[in-house]
């Protein structure tokens, strides 16, 4: 029975889960479940995993846009139907993951997605991000779906990855580079545990519209969000509202997510931040914070040309200068930020000093540094 508008609950299927991983595990999987005793990787993009069984599944790690059509997803299915018996993964990144699991099967597969390409030239199925490398860039919504945004998620990420496409495909950084956006604050996904970073900031307090504020907004709400105490209760021309301290707002948006009435985007103060060192792993040294190391770049749709090169020059530093296993916030911590800025010629200002609340343990406390 189709759905029925004047009865909504009717054959109503609810609680139901997501389906059961179990279902879709490819039969060389599903056997060695549990039971892998090593991997190797074959060269960038391909792993070979062994199990005690002696069975060895290959995978093929390939990039994917996150952002795709269904025409797309047909597309990576047909190519699983063709030399996957027809299973295929995503990862955690949103790289594509096609298993095979004889030898003989890897070359016509990789070749087979090798030569897929948009009508535009870009490559479809780029294999790569494996390794001590670059992988995908976890990214958000952007312009495209979101109302919070003060800089673009797609875009940015296809004008990164575009420019430092050649270390997708290969293994010859120190150690893993995790690169991740986020279009605000909010930081959806990974922009605060992540090797770069790139943060969508503002630069201008909210436009308050006092007309119909009340009517939009609990005022409470509003007034709770803020991070800095800027907001208070006000009454503007007979009608019940908010009033912002311009001086005490630091121009997080937080208000604006509760409050359509305060909207504080702009095409000059908008733009992108970049913050690094951040790690999630506990390999060595335990898991960091990513920090700001610029305070702000604007936003230059479509290619966005000073974000990339500050990311490059950030990442090519790191790569020539840290030492073997060293993630970004590793080899920063051991030379030292004043070095960190130094080797990368990034300008140190004062938006970089921290001054939020308990802002104190983030400065020197020490005689150590280094001129
Ligand atoms: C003000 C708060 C938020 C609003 C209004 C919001 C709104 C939305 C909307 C409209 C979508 C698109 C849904 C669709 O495509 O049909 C979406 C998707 C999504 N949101 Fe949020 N969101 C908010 C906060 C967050 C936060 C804090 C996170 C991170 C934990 C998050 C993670 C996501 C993810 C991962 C998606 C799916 C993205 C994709 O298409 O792959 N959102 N959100
Ligand atoms: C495994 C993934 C994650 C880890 C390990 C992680 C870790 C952390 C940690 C340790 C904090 C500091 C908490 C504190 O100050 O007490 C934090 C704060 C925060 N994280 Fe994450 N996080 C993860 C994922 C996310 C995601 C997906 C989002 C996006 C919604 C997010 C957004 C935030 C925000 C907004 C804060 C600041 C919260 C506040 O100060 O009120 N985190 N995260
Ligand atoms: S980071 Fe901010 S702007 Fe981007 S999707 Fe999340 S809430 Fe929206
Ligand atoms: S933008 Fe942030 S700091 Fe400014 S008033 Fe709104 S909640 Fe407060």
């Amino acid at each position: 029975m189709g759905y029925d508008a004047s009865n909504p609950m009717k054959d109503r299927i609810t609680d139901v889960g997501p389906r059961d991983y179990k279902e879709f595990l490819p039969p060389v999987i599903k056997r060695n479940f549990g039971k892998w005793l090593y991997h190797e990787i074959l060269e960038p993009g391909v792993l070979v995993h062994v199990s005690a069984a002696g069975e060895k599944v290959y995978t093929v790690r390939v990039g994917g846009a996150r952002l795709m059509s269904i025409t797309h997803i047909r597309e990576i299915c047909d190519i699983a139907d063709k030399h996957c018996d027809g299973y295929v993964r995503w990862t955690t990144r949103n790289n594509i993951e096609f298993m095979v699991d004889d030898e003989a099967k890897l070359k016509p597969l990789m070749e087979d997605l090798e030569k897929r390409k948009f009508a535009g030239g870009s490559l479809k199925f780029p294999r790569g991000g494996t390794g001590a490398g670059l992988t995908n860039i976890v990214h958000t919504q952007g312009w495209l779906h979101c109302h919070t945004a003060a800089t673009d998620a797609s875009g940015v990420v296809k004008a990164v990855m575009d420019e430092l496409y050649d270390d997708f495909g290969r293994m010859r950084f120190p150690a893993h580079v995790r690169i991740s956006l986020a279009c605000c604050l909010n930081m959806c996904g990974a922009v605060h545990c992540s090797d770069i970073a790139i943060l969508g900031v503002h630069r201008k307090p909210p436009m308050v519209d006092n007309e119909y504020l009340a009517n939009m907004c609990e005022i409470p709400l509003a007034v709770a969000a803020c991070p800095t105490g800027a907001i208070k209760p006000a009454t503007v021309e007979g009608k019940k509202s908010v009033a912002v301290n311009d001086e005490k707002c630091m121009y997080c948006g937080n208000c604006f997510t509760m409050c359509p009435s305060m909207p504080l985007a702009d095409e000059e103060g908008s733009g992108v931040a970049i913050l690094v060192g951040g790690k999630l792993s506990n390999r060595i040294s335990v898991p960091m914070f990513s920090k700001v190391v610029v305070p702000f770049l604007p936003n230059e749709p479509p290619r966005w040309p000073q974000t990339v090169e500050a990311i490059k020059k950030i990442l090519y530093t790191y790569v020539e200068d840290a030492k073997k296993y060293e993630r970004l916030g590793d080899w920063a911590a051991r030379i030292g930020w004043e070095r960190f800025f130094e080797k990368t010629g990034l300008p140190f200002t004062e938006h970089l000093i921290d001054d939020y609340r308990f802002a104190y343990t983030t400065w020197r406390t020490s005689t150590q540094f280094k001129f």
